[in-house]
């Protein structure tokens, strides 16, 4: 079996701490989890080693001044400086004040405290962070895991990871049933039962900090292209789809809602028309994922059989560099992984 797994975390925001609150809560519990044992671990074989944020109300604090509601074996850590190569979101402060440190010293820590896996929830679009963050991640010497839409791996990152036997998974997660996640599943149905899909649109209206975050134009493009991309691996042939999210709701807190249209053509070029909305919750809704992909990424490590990793990303991430259909992605994760 292989060894614990220890991962730092770079950002302290909704999906971190969730995440930090399943690692206590499924201590004692497998209700609710997808995949209770993976690569011969369970979810109490991963801790915590760093928390880094730039955020000044959070920089300096324990975690257990964030978790309030949950007593967790996390709650003595203290949020440290992480790196900033990008303009300060009006988000984390309008003064542009964070508390930052160097790339340098930021590996520093990173190689004190000697994580497996270096994982990155910042903020959406702050691209140019995220790569710096993976760099970091590589000089440390651990593996890097992405949640965020930025673009981080690609064939060299890759291979340079690769080359000192750690791995680089990414990009952008996929919720267990996010928008995405259950967009790919109809089509998957629809091609399936033999229907020819025309048109789709999924539109999300969210209430999280990282929605209203989204709204920014440019970031938004971004995530647009990385779900309609996602969903289009679905179909032998294009359609005329848009999925992205389209709205910031604060009465919606950590949920989303995505609406959904899709027309079909049958016999006869019957059409078929789809009308339906989704209602989840964003953070929890990504942790069964990440868990799963850290502790098959660390069997994979243990077992040094690198060849596995793309089976792990294209089970995790909207953008993987390899894609195939939503059905394969988890048949091969559970195949390769499920003992
Ligand atoms: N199911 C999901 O929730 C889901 C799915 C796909 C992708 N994601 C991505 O995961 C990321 C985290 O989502 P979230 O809901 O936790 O966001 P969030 O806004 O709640 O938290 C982000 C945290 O990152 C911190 N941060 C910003 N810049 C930083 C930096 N340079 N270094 C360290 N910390 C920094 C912020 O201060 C904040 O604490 C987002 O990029 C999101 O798009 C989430």
């Amino acid at each position: 079996m292989p060894d614990k797994i220890k991962i730092a975390i770079a950002g302290s925001g909704n999906v971190a701490l969730t995440l930090v609150k399943g690692l206590e809560h499924y201590k004692n519990s497998t209700e609710g989890l997808w995949h209770p044992k993976i690569s011969g671990l369970t979810p109490n074989d991963i801790s915590v080693s760093a928390v880094f944020d730039i955020d000044p109300s959070k920089v300096g604090k324990k975690i257990g001044q964030l978790i309030t509601d949950h007593k967790t074996g996390f709650s003595d850590i203290i949020i440290q400086s992480g790196i900033m190569s990008d303009p300060v979101p009006s988000h984390i402060t309008h003064s542009g004040h964070i508390k930052s440190v160097s790339y340098d010293e930021f590996v520093r820590s990173l190689k004190t405290d000697n994580p497996d896996f270096l994982v990155n929830v910042i903020s959406s679009g702050l691209d140019k962070t995220s790569e710096k963050y993976s760099d970091a991640a590589l000089d440390a010497g651990c593996s890097f895991f992405n949640a965020t839409s930025s673009k981080t791996v690609t064939d060299k990152t890759k291979k340079a990871f690769e080359t000192k036997g750690l791995m680089i998974l990414g990009d952008d997660l996929m919720s267990q049933f996010g928008g995405t996640a259950f967009h790919r599943g109809m089509i998957d149905f629809m091609t399936n039962r033999g229907i020819k899909i025309q048109k789709a649109y999924q539109l999300d209206v969210g209430g999280n900090q990282d929605t209203m975050n989204t709204m920014a134009e440019e970031i938004r493009e971004k995530k647009r292209n990385s779900k309609t991309e996602s969903i289009a691996i679905e179909t032998t042939y294009p359609f005329s789809s848009t999925a992205g999210t389209t709205e910031y709701a604060e009465q919606l807190g950590d949920s989303r809602v995505s609406y959904y249209w899709m027309e079909a053509k049958g016999f006869l070029g019957s059409t078929i028309e789809i009308d339906l909305s989704l209602r989840t919750n964003d953070s929890t809704n990504g942790c069964n994922v990440i868990l799963d992909a850290l502790r098959a990424a660390k069997g994979v490590l243990t077992r040094k059989d690198l060849t596995k990793i793309d089976i792990i990303s294209t089970y995790a991430f909207k953008n993987p560099t390899k894609k195939t259909h939503i059905r394969e992605c988890v048949k091969s994760f559970e195949d390769a992984f499920l003992n």
